[in-house]
């Protein structure tokens, strides 16, 4: 079966043609990062407008690059929420209009279920383009891929993939979650954030420092240079049971400790600059891997896999793979520091940011399982779209 998908929930504008829920044959993003960026943060009549103008543009190329025309594809589907409405309802009412018009199934599918179902994922190698535009909606720029050195393409073909049950963690600029991954799309949180998400507090940090945005990838290649053990920032909730998250009080240590030494002498001295990266993220690993040890146990789960933009980070990466290295040393001791996974898939970085590959991949299995169809053409977006909810995973 062949599946388009389309993503616009947030600022990037995707669109991608997966075959059998896992070989990518395109995969378009358009950035809308540059929009954005001098405002620190993503606007949302801002990203509605560029959705609008480009959403016809990079579903035409997903088609092209895939080498195909709208007559070879089985369904069209879309992200109906989490997100922003405005930009969900561009990409939702876009997949509606060619479902109508071609008669093809429309399945709406979850963003954050999406994510999860990123590792199963095999890009081709020339599936992937990364396209920016100026602030004024200005020239097309297309990025080929450069590959991020995780595994040539016949190695992700080779690799196994995740088997279910699974623990997923989600960290992004919308969301920072755990759960339970039982079938593609069936999912159960096990804790969330309660304030900020991981990548809002990289970009808001990024922001107080006066870094470009977004701060994730800025942070993380200062982060490479500094002192993680600099300055000791907190760890909020990781004293508590609760596999919740909490990432506004680490913002706000890091704003003191900016005023405390003033803005202008840290930017002034790149070590001091690298050293408060290399804290903060320190912060914000331990906390991601502190809750993670406690789902696997309390979940009798040994895969996991981590996706989202914040997946991105070279730290992170590092981190996760430690902790599944040092597991398997100890080879199923109970004390808590070596805890960790038996297996773990962090897909490669184009598929851990927004892609619509990972939409497409997941409506493969929604639309030919047992469970539900999205035929619907009444069907809305919904910005808070629970990920428990029925609707949005196969049964
Ligand atoms: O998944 P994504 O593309 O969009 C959302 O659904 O939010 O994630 C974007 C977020 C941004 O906050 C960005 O700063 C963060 O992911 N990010 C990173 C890195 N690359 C992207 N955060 C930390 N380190 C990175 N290398
Ligand atoms: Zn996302």
């Amino acid at each position: 079966m062949l599946v388009l998908g389309i993503e616009t929930s947030c600022d990037e504008t995707a669109a991608a043609v997966v075959r059998g829920g896992r070989t990518v044959l395109s995969n378009v993003v358009w950035s809308q990062v540059r929009v954005h960026a001098p405002y620190g943060g993503v606007v949302p009549e801002l990203a509605s407008r560029a959705h609008v103008r480009n959403i016809a543009t990079v579903v035409d190329l997903a088609l092209r690059r895939a080498g195909l025309g709208l007559e070879a594809i089985d369904a069209v589907a879309a992200t109906r929420g989490p997100g922003l409405v405005g930009s969900l309802l561009v990409g939702l009412e876009f997949a509606k209009s060619l479902a109508f018009a071609r008669r093809l199934p429309l399945i709406a599918v979850h963003h954050i279920a999406a994510h999860l179902y990123s590792p199963f994922l095999s890009p081709r190698a020339e599936a992937h383009e990364v396209m920016a535009i100026d602030a004024a909606g200005g020239p097309l720029e297309i990025h080929e891929p450069s590959g991020d050195g995780d595994a040539t393409t016949r190695d992700r073909y080779r690799a196994p993939r995740p088997r279910y049950p699974y623990l997923g963690l989600a960290v992004s600029g919308g969301h920072s979650s755990l759960a339970r991954v039982e079938a593609p799309g069936r999912c159960r949180t096990l804790g969330e954030t309660r304030d900020d998400a991981v990548g809002e507090a990289y970009d808001k940090v990024a922001k107080l420092l006066g870094l470009d945005y977004p701060g994730g990838p800025v942070l993380d290649r200062l982060a490479r240079e500094g002192d993680p053990t600099a300055i000791r920032f907190p760890r909020p909730l990781s004293k508590q049971k609760t596999l919740d998250f909490s990432f506004s009080g680490l913002k706000t240590a890091v704003l003191l400790h900016v005023e405390k030494v003033g803005l202008e002498s840290i930017r002034e001295d790149r070590k001091r600059l690298c050293d408060l990266a290399a804290s903060f993220q320190a912060a914000v690993i331990d906390s991601l891997l502190a809750k993670t040890r406690v789902a696997l146990e309390r979940e009798r789960l040994d895969s996991l896999a981590v996706v989202g933009g914040v997946a991105c980070n070279s730290g992170l990466r590092k981190a996760l793979r430690a902790m599944k290295r040092r597991a398997a040393r100890a080879g199923g001791a109970e004390a808590e520091d070596v805890l960790g996974p038996k297996r773990l898939w962090i897909p490669p970085t184009v598929l851990c940011t927004d892609n619509a590959a990972m939409i497409a991949g997941l409506a493969h299995h929604l639309a030919s399982g047992s469970g539900p169809r999205h035929n619907d053409l009444t069907l809305n977006a919904d910005p808070g779209w629970p990920l428990e909810d029925k609707a949005a995973g196969a049964s």
